[in-house]
């Protein structure tokens, strides 16, 4: 089963992914969270990913284009992949094509989690997020059971992302309103864009989104 999950910055793809892939068993392939890990480790991609994300700006093609090849190259990939936050350009989608092709893959759904963008702003000025896991949490939707312990794996060590400031999340919002709609186009002339309100509780998106995988 090879998944896209996509959808604008905070609709909740990390949400639904944590959730996917502990129900299923597949592979997290993030981009953000390659170039978050990279950015904490202090690495060249790192350096390189972080003078555009923290504008809220795409990091190029290219530089993203060989994490992802080489990612979906190793063997965990077998069994299939959750994909989300990549394509995020039209480019992006024809190159993953092309890596596809050379792997003998193919994606099985694109799962597309429509959210209105005022309800976003929200979504990610009150959003947290475990130092130790990745889990993601909010302030008001979506607070750990226990408070300052994280539910997934016991942790006290929480952090906000540097570009949920409310100035780059403008521009988060923008550049991925504009260079979505033509992947959506891309996926949905091969008919698989398959859409989820994603303006609901977690649990009710996560229903759908399941119904999706076991169709
Ligand atoms: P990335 O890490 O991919 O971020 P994003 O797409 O901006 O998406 P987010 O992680 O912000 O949101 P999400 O949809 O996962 O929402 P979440 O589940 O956390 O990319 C970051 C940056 O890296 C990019 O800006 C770019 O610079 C670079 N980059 C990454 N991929 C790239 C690529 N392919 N090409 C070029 N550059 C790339 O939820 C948000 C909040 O809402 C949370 O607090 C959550 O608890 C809450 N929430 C979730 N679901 C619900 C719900 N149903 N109801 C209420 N609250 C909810
Ligand atoms: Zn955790």
């Amino acid at each position: 089963m090879n998944l896209l999950i996509m959808g604008l910055p905070g609709a909740g793809k990390g949400t639904q992914a944590e959730r996917i892939i502990d129900a299923y068993h597949i592979p997290h392939i993030s981009t953000g969270d390659m170039f978050r890990a990279a950015i904490s480790n202090e690495t060249a991609l790192g350096l390189e990913a972080k003078s555009y994300m923290d504008k809220g700006e795409l990091v190029p093609d290219s530089v993203t284009n060989g994490i992802v090849k080489e990612r979906l190259a190793e063997k965990d990939t077998e069994k299939g992949f959750l994909l989300d936050g990549f394509p995020r350009t039209l480019e992006q989608a024809k190159a993953l094509e092309e890596m596809l092709k050379e792997l003998d893959k193919k994606i099985d759904a694109v799962i597309n989690i429509d959210v209105p963008s005022e309800i976003l702003v929200e979504r990610l000025s009150g959003r947290f997020m475990c130092r130790d896991c990745g889990a993601t949490y909010h302030k008001v939707f979506n607070p750990t059971k226990v408070e300052n312990t994280c539910d997934r794996c016991g942790g006290h060590n929480f952090y906000q992302r540097e570009d949920d400031k409310p100035e780059t999340v403008k521009n988060r919002l923008s550049v991925n309103i504009e260079q979505g709609q033509p992947i959506l186009d891309f996926y949905a002339e091969k008919g698989l864009v398959q859409a989820v309100d994603g303006n609901r509780e977690i649990d009710a998106v996560f229903n759908d989104v399941q119904k999706i995988i076991e169709r």
